[in-house]
Parts: C-alpha cells; sequence; structure tokens
C-alpha cells in the first residue's frame, strides 16, 4: 500500500534529507495482483531528474525513467535518438531524488532487440549506473525470450505492449491500437508471452478498452495501462503532461493542473520586476554588518 510521509527539505534544496523509510520492492509489486485482483491500484509516473522524483516519490508505487525524456526533456521528435548514457543519468538522478517507490528505467531504442545477451548487456549496465530496480522494454512475444533470459540473470522487467513508440516507423503513427480482430489478438497474445516469460508488470499503451480489459484478465501479473482502461491494475501517465506543462497532449491525458500557464505568469512578474528595478528588494539584498 502507499505510504504518505513528510520530506524534510531543510538541510539543504540538492540533498534534502528524507525520514528513511524501506522502499518497495519489484516483488511486492507484483505481488499487488492476487488471483487476478488488484484491490488498490498501482501508481506509476514518469521522473527524469532528482527534483521531480523527490516531489513525486511520496505518492508514486514505481517512477518511470521515460525514454519520453527524448521529446520531454531533450526536444527530439521522437523516443528514438535517445542514447543509454542518457537513460543512465536521468535514472540515476531520479534514484538519488527517491527512496519510496519502485525505480525502473527505459531501455532505449537499439540497446537490446538483437539479442538476449545485448538486452542483458544493456540493462546490467543501467543498473550498475542508476542504482534502479528494474528495466522496461518494448515489445511482445518477439521479446519473451529475452524477458526471461534478463529475468534468470536478476533483471526484473517490465514489458510494454499496444502501442509501442518506439516502433513508430512501423506502426506509421501513435494512433490507438487493437481496433481490427488481427490487432487486438496480438496485443493480448503479446502480453500473455511476456506474462509466461515472467515479466512482473506490462504496460499497456494505446488501445481501444476492450482489449486493455482482456489483456488485464489474460495475465497473472499487473498491468499498467495509459490510454488503455482504468481496470488497469495501475496508471501511468507522462508526469509533464498531466501537470500541465504542454498545450497539446495525446486524448487519454488528463491535464490535472496549468503547470505552463503558472510559469508563464511568473516568468512575467520576474520579467517585469527586474525592468522596473524592484527585484532584487531589501529583503534579497546583503548590506554591511554594523
Ligand atoms: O517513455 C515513457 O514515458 C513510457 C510511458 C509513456 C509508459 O514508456
Amino acid at each position: 500500500m502507499s505510504t504518505t510521509f513528510q520530506l524534510d527539505t531543510s538541510t539543504s534544496r540538492a540533498n534534502p534529507t528524507p525520514q528513511p523509510m524501506r522502499r518497495l520492492t519489484v516483488p511486492r509489486i507484483r505481488a499487488r495482483k492476487v488471483d487476478g485482483v488488484t484491490a488498490e491500484p498501482l501508481v506509476m509516473l514518469t521522473a527524469y531528474t532528482a527534483r521531480q522524483a523527490q516531489l513525486l516519490d511520496a505518492h508514486c508505487d514505481l517512477l518511470l525513467v521515460g525514454d519520453s525524456l527524448g521529446q520531454v526533456i531533450y526536444g527530439l521528435p521522437s523516443t528514438i535518438p535517445v542514447t543509454l548514457d542518457m537513460m543512465a543519468n536521468h535514472g540515476a538522478a531520479v534514484v538519488r531524488g527517491s527512496y519510496h517507490s519502485v525505480v525502473v528505467v527505459d531501455m532505449p531504442f537499439g540497446s537490446y532487440e538483437s539479442s538476449p545477451e545485448q538486452a542483458f548487456e544493456s540493462a546490467a549496465f543501467l543498473l550498475k549506473q542508476t542504482g534502479a530496480a528494474a528495466v522496461k522494454l518494448e515489445g511482445g512475444a518477439a521479446m519473451a525470450p529475452t524477458v526471461a533470459f534478463l529475468n534468470s540473470r536478476g533483471i526484473p522487467v517490465m514489458g510494454h505492449v499496444g502501442l509501442t513508440p518506439q516502433a513508430v516507423n512501423v506502426l506509421g503513427g501513435y494512433g490507438a491500437r487493437g481496433r481490427s480482430d488481427a490487432e487486438a489478438e496480438k496485443i493480448v497474445s503479446d502480453a500473455v508471452a511476456l506474462d509466461e516469460a515472467g515479466a512482473f508488470a506490462i504496460v499497456i499503451e494505446g488501445v481501444v478498452e476492450p482489449i486493455a480489459i482482456a489483456s488485464t484478465k489474460a495475465v497473472s501479473c499487473p498491468t499498467i495501462g495509459i490510454g488503455a482502461s482504468a481496470k488497469c491494475d495501475g496508471q501511468v501517465l507522462v508526469t509533464e503532461d498531466m501537470l500541465g506543462m504542454f498545450e497539446r497532449v495525446p486524448r487519454f491525458v488528463k491535464r490535472y493542473e496549468d503547470i505552463a500557464g503558472v510559469i508563464d505568469r511568473t516568468v512575467a512578474r520576474y520579467a517585469e520586476e527586474v525592468r522596473n528595478r524592484a527585484f532584487p528588494g531589501d529583503d534579497q539584498t546583503y548590506q554591511p554588518k554594523d
């Protein structure tokens, strides 16, 4: 169950001293689904920086260092150009900024698809560099042998089926999947293959709701939906999307805030005060001691 707690940021802005508590583990996440039922849905959000992780950690069960950082942080057109080094640097920051959630790091495109051995080398690099507990990779049945290979060698794997953004050039876009019978059957059988291979959880992204529900019922591990269904065993969103950092978001995103608007109004005030010499004021200015 999620635990809320206070973050003590009094010591340092960069290195707060949170009250120590034990981090959730992959087996505890996996065990949240019992006989096909997850009593309390799993909460996952993306995180890319230490401060973001500090703010999200107490509310989440899992923090995903998603390769969506390519678009969100680096302004890239897709996740295809994201590198292992990018994932390692941001993953390490998120682990440093959290002490409660299980941190999962995305395997970037090109770092795992060619063989289970390539995947092991990349995943081991990510876990060593970051201290994260698990990796996520995209793909269904084709990736099942890789999931089994990693799992049996000490690397927990989260799967990802349905709309898999790294395959955008094959899929032809980011539209919802599972509208045809053949596609729907493939998504469910992909999820089953990953489950049987030992994935501890599976992200189901951008699929029509009945397929998300059928996949969730078909697997023993928790499913985590994004653009899928409230009946998945958990949910994930890109944090910047749900905070309202971007004007354009996919239909499945709920914008809980308008942080872009808050930043715009705040920076406009700052700029005005600098220009009319109202900032810095007496409170922000050092004077010689008497
Ligand atoms: O990269 C990412 O942020 C993801 C989530 C959208 C599931 O894979």
